[in-house]
């Protein structure tokens, strides 16, 4: 049912943790599922993500998402990372199940929310 590269970012996640002094971070939780992810992140002068955490409270496929997700962002400038589509997301992770996919999104979401905040946009 899952991808190879799924059980690999599941069983061994990159990037988990939280982060003191983050310059920006993003919490989503899914109104479906009821799970949560937290994004942090570094931002350089050059405005180059260079450092990324994630905390997951969810299901396999949220774990897997959120740990490819921060490694294809980091070292990502952040234009780059707002264009992140939930498709790059799945397709780095070799496919999801399709009842899968809005785990991804909680992963594209909480991104987008830690740049927002980042920048000083959003709520
Ligand atoms: Fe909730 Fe996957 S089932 S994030």
């Amino acid at each position: 049912m899952y991808s190879d590269k799924v059980m690999d970012h599941f069983s061994n996640p990159r990037n988990v943790g939280s982060m003191d002094n983050a310059d920006g971070i993003g919490e989503v939780g899914s109104a479906s599922c009821g799970d949560m992810m937290k994004i942090f992140i570094k931002v350089n002068d050059d405005k180059v993500i260079e450092d990324i955490k994630f905390q997951t409270y969810g299901c396999a496929s949220a774990i897997a998402s959120s740990s490819i997700a921060t490694e294809m962002i980091k070292g990502m400038k952040i234009e780059e990372a707002l264009k992140v589509t939930t498709k790059q997301i799945v397709d780095a992770l070799d496919g999801l199940p399709p009842h899968k996919v809005h785990c991804s999104v909680l992963a594209a979401d909480a991104i987008k929310k830690a740049i927002q905040n980042y920048l000083g946009e959003g709520d």
